[in-house]
């Protein structure tokens, strides 16, 4: 069967050019069932888009072409990309915000598909600071833009705000659509989040990891077809959609969880920042104020990383490392000494690099020597162009038994 592009076209003095795109994606196999706003109804017919795609075009949400069949839902599960093309700045704002008061937004809330947005507006719009913080909203989320061009406007203004040509558009869909295909039925694991480890029934010791990152490595491998579990320690995340989570406390915990998962998963991530030591005794009542001084005895928790590297077969294990200073002198010791294929390190004594921030800039390590700097960018972002590699060498390796 072929796979199906849900066209999303608003009301753009651009939407004319949705039909150029429709066909080429047409010409190209895809099935292409068109949403508009009603805005773009006002601009271009929906019997045009009709026509070209042999499908009822729906703008409202009430619109159900197909009797007994709520047509949102549908859309939304049936498509295997959502591209919206032209985007105005009002869809972007509305996307942003969670709204769903049409037919578009609501099924760009109710799909898990990739959502691929060519915005189209004059400059002054595009470059407004409303519009440009909606963008990276949407880009944290995993939405991805197709930046638009320079030129002279419909309305004769000169800037940035000219919807991408054609071809840019289409070559975006197919390799956004052969990305979520790279890692489809690969089992990977992930650890995430801190540990916490007990002194007594109220007070722990952990860490300041958020589990942000973590989370964002399990959604980009989702998004790329993986089946993905992800063992996680105490966070405030929600579970990302698609994954099977495993919650855990504490070190112990986390170790014997992933060594029950490991056999079965082709890829190991270990983003999780584990307790490298607990108290050696938990108390089994809460520890009254007194005025002496306490000292409490620190033993050393399991090392998952070091149990996965002697179990590791031809399995690929990426590892992350927090530094705070001699960052690569250790990032190298720690790759090698752990028998790891990847690691991705970050500075977090850097501004917008460390724990419960939303930014991170990696430096990844791989095994053969290679080291490539990341430049800071949204800790999603940064997913995305690890799992980028991470499917790559994957790929590679397959190919290579
Ligand atoms: C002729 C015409 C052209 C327009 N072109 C654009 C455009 O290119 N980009 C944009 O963001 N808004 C444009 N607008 C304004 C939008 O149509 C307006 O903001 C509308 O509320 C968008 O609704 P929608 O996002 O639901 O389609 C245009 C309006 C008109 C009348």
């Amino acid at each position: 069967m072929s796979r199906q592009i849900l066209l999303g076209v608003t009301g753009s003095i651009a939407a004319y050019r949705a039909c150029d795109v429709a066909r080429e994606l047409m010409h190209r196999g895809y099935t292409v069932r068109v949403v508009m706003t009603h805005s773009a109804t006002r601009l271009i017919a929906p019997a045009t888009f009709e026509a070209l795609t042999g499908h009822p075009v729906v703008a409202d949400v009430f619109d159900e072409p197909e009797r007994g069949q709520i047509a949102h839902i549908r859309l939304a599960q049936d498509s295997d990309l959502v591209l919206i093309a032209p985007a105005t700045a009002h869809t972007i704002a509305r996307l942003a915000l969670g709204l769903a008061d049409d037919m578009l937004t609501t099924i760009c809330l109710a799909t898990r598909a990739p959502i691929l947005i060519a915005p189209a507006m004059n400059p002054a719009m595009w470059t407004h600071p409303a519009t440009q913080s909606h963008v990276r909203t949407l880009q944290e989320r995993g939405v991805q833009f197709i930046d638009p061009t320079y030129g002279i406007m419909a309305c004769g203004d000169e800037g940035w705000g000219k919807i991408a040509d054609t071809p840019t558009i289409v070559e975006a869909v197919i390799a956004r659509l052969s990305q979520s295909e790279s890692l489809k039925g690969v089992r990977v694991l992930i650890t995430a989040g801190p540990t916490y480890e007990p002194i007594d029934p109220v007070r722990f010791i952990g860490n300041r990891s958020s589990g942000k990152m973590g989370y964002a490595v399990a959604e980009a491998a989702r998004q790329r077809g993986a089946e993905v579990t992800l063992i996680s320690g105490p966070t405030a995340l929600p579970d990302p959609f698609g994954v099977q989570v495993i919650r855990v406390q504490t070190a112990q915990q986390m170790y014997e969880a992933v060594l029950e998962h490991f056999e079965s998963c082709a890829i190991f991530i270990a983003t999780a920042a584990v307790a490298d030591y607990r108290p050696e005794v938990a108390l089994p009542r809460k520890r009254k104020r007194g005025s002496r001084a306490w000292t409490l005895r620190l033993v050393p928790n399991p090392d998952i990383l070091g149990a996965v590297a002697q179990r590791k077969g031809n399995r690929l294990v990426v590892g992350f490392a927090a530094e705070t200073d001699k960052v690569l002198e250790h990032a190298r010791e720690k790759l090698q000494r752990k028998n790891l294929d990847l690691l991705a390190v970050n500075d977090v004594l850097e501004p917008g690099s460390g724990f419960e921030v939303d930014t991170n800039r990696l430096t990844l390590l791989y095994a053969d020597g290679r080291v490539e700097a990341l430049p800071q960018m949204s800790k999603r972002a940064c997913a995305d162009a690890l799992m980028e590699q991470v499917a790559a060498m994957y790929q590679a390796a397959s190919k290579a038994v």
